[in-house]
């Protein structure tokens, strides 16, 4: 991959974090001037996209808009994610949709799950067969990917929901066992359940196939639409006590936010779904991209709400995790 090609990768992985309700990240110096010397051969559209001070001479001095602020006091009530330089939305680039030029561009319905009687497990089992024969999934798929169903206990008391596989889900054919994965078992672990008493999802059983040579896009809606029954099914087999949209597409699929809040505003709050108490916190990927302590403090605060929620006991070490 040259210099353009991952500059342009970077750039689409930004583009995927403001849908995610990123208002900032950090970047090294040295990423950032990668970009300058890679955005200086790109097109004069994309390079105005990135580098706002694209005065001639006298040339400013490099002064990065994607670094993070200082870290305020985080106060205890939290208020929005306001704590971080905010980069105004700008026309990142828009790389053609390899879903929208070379796969299939028109869906066909969405399908209708009509689930079987009969215990958790065997529901489970039956659905999971329905989702990994879809030809629609099927049809969807990279190159030597699999199709991705949940895992996870069939009659968990919480069911965790993310937006799509990445590159290492749909090779191994398990939702969030890459980066974000490891860090969302971290965060369950931490509250002292395991990955396997909880249940975990997302919204597409697919990974949306992109041109980039890396990163991952977000779902369309007619995507989201496709999938939707079908997480809506695993939903009412596992008849959780709680849900926990990661992100702000899963938190787009089971609740419609109103779509300009900003995820600061989104998460951190009870919203229902079909008479279900529904948590919005960030996507672990948001936490990777941004290592700010307050990110993970916000996701911490709003997991201790989860285990309240859950009568899960909490220690003292665990309300003080951030303090
Ligand atoms: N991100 C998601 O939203 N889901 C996964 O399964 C992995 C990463």
């Amino acid at each position: 991959m040259d210099l353009e090609d991952g500059a342009r990768a970077v750039l689409e992985e930004l583009k995927r974090q403001r849908q995610e309700g990123v208002d900032a990240v950090y970047l090294e110096q040295e990423t950032i001037d990668g970009l300058r010397t890679a955005m200086g051969s790109m097109e004069a559209k994309v390079s105005s996209a990135v580098v706002p001070e694209a005065k001639p001479e006298p040339k400013p001095a490099p002064k990065p808009i994607l670094e993070s602020a200082p870290e305020p006091p985080v106060p205890s009530n939290p208020a929005p994610l306001v704590e971080v330089a905010e980069v105004k939305p700008k026309p990142i680039v828009k790389p053609a949709r390899k879903a929208e030029s070379s796969g299939p561009s028109v869906l066909p319905s969405p399908p209708e799950v009509n689930l079987p009687d009969g215990d958790p497990e065997s529901r489970m089992s039956w659905l999971r067969d329905l989702v990994m024969a879809c030809p629609t999934c099927n049809a969807n798929l990279n190159p030597g990917a699999k199709v991705v169903f949940g895992v996870g206990k069939p009659d968990a008391d919480v069911f965790f929901c993310g937006e799509a596989p990445g590159n290492d889900e749909e090779m191994e054919g398990e939702p969030f066992v890459g980066a974000a994965g490891q860090l969302l078992d971290k965060i369950i672990s931490a509250t002292g359940l395991t990955r396997d008493v909880v249940y975990i999802g997302n919204v597409m059983n697919w990974r949306p196939q992109h041109d980039q040579a890396f990163g991952n896009r977000p779902p369309t809606e007619e995507e989201t639409n496709f999938c939707l029954p079908y997480l809506k099914a695993q939903l009412e087999v596992v008849q959780p006590k709680v849900i926990v949209a990661l992100g702000r597409t899963a938190a787009n699929a089971l609740v419609q936010p109103d779509p300009s809040a900003k995820m600061g505003d989104v998460r951190g709050r009870w919203w229902e779904f079909e008479g279900v108490p529904l948590m919005v916190t960030y996507h672990p990927s948001y936490l990777l991209h941004n290592p700010s302590l307050i990110g993970k403090r916000r996701v911490w605060e709003d997991f201790l709400l989860v285990m309240e929620r859950l009568e899960l006991p909490i220690s003292d070490k665990q309300r003080g995790f951030f303090e």
